[in-house]
């Protein structure tokens, strides 16, 4: 089967096409032909070297999976010919034909969501629902979202209003129609103004952003306000202050695959490149400003 593989650290031009035995799905897992995945900014960090939890390349990207069953091992709750999707916690990576991956983390793909838009949402969905389940937002909340137009930030505004909230976002002003389009009530364009100088009181900051925006949110929230970061930010000692790491729940994403097809949330696709392509899809999410997802799809 193919993968996308990579030798060393480094920029987009590291990650290549190689060859690489089927994997055999062990107890509990099940073997998925691969209909797409996505990239998330995790993926580019690990690429880089910026974040080391993979080790020492050789290894394989990727995380998100949507895709068909094709063999299941002892006990995995997936017969063969099933359609999941999920965030496949593996040590091979998801940039590949075929992924074994532990069946109790992926969810049954509801009828009418595609293999692109279920690729798209499960990093970026799960971490956007866990974030605002961590900051336990009310009805009637300020909600201000960093990084509102990227593949976690445009769905964290959505669910953020269908929990009633009342959303502010920061993103470019090309990204401002998009979001009003989504439910954000208010849009700032961090290039021409900076939050921390027009918010104040604000209930909840989720923070898909991270550095210097992490002391300055902290410093717009009301007295009983939550801040939480999802990457490394500067953030004062403060009991207001948590972060979320995005974690595989197949029940969460079924919820949030029904919410897609009904409409109640939409996910955006940017683009779609074949694996064949992935460094110039690194690339491309690297140098250009990406709105909602990219999805890969497998070799042509
Ligand atoms: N902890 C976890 O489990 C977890 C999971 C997923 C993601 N993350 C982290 O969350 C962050 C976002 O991930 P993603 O996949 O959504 O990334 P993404 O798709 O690349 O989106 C990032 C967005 O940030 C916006 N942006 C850049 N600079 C900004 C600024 N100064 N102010 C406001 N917006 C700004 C960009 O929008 P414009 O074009 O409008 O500038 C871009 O759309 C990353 O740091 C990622 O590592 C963490």
């Amino acid at each position: 089967m193919k993968i996308v593989t990579q030798q060393i650290l480094g920029g987009p031009d590291v990650l290549h096409t190689a060859e690489a035995p089927r994997p055999e799905p062990g107890p509990g897992e099940v073997l998925i032909a691969l209909g797409a995945t996505s990239l998330n900014s995790v993926d580019r960090k690990l690429r880089d070297g910026t974040v080391t939890h993979f080790g020492a390349p050789p290894f394989t990207l990727g995380f998100d999976i949507s895709g068909r069953v094709v063999a299941s091992g002892d006990d995995a709750v997936h017969p063969v010919g099933s359609e999941v999707f999920g965030m496949a916690h593996t040590a091979t990576g998801t940039y590949s034909e075929f992924v074994a991956a532990p069946a109790r983390a992926l969810a049954l793909r509801p009828p009418g969501l595609d293999d692109l838009r279920a690729a798209a949402l499960p990093t970026a969905g799960l971490t956007a629902w866990q974030a605002l389940d961590l900051a336990a937002v009310r009805e009637g909340e300020h909600v201000l979202i960093h990084g509102g137009s990227g593949g976690v930030g445009h769905l964290a505004v959505q669910l953020a209003v269908l929990r009633g909230a009342r959303v502010t976002a920061t993103a470019r002003t090309t990204n401002s129609d998009f979001l009003r389009h989504l439910g954000a009530g208010q849009v700032i364009d961090y290039t021409a103004i900076a939050f921390d100088e027009i918010l104040s009181e604000v209930d909840v900051v989720l923070d898909f952003v991270g550095g210097d925006y992490g002391r300055r949110s902290v410093s717009v929230l009301a007295a009983d306000g939550r801040y939480i970061g999802a990457q490394a930010a500067n953030t004062p000692d403060d009991p207001r202050v948590r972060s979320v790491t995005g974690r595989p729940s197949a029940s969460m994403l079924r919820r949030l695959g029904e919410l897609v097809v009904e409409g109640s949330v939409r996910v955006h696709i940017d683009r779609v490149l074949p694996l064949s392509d992935a460094a110039q899809a690194h690339a491309f999410a690297e140098n250009t400003q990406l709105r909602g997802k990219l999805v890969l799809t497998p070799w042509t």
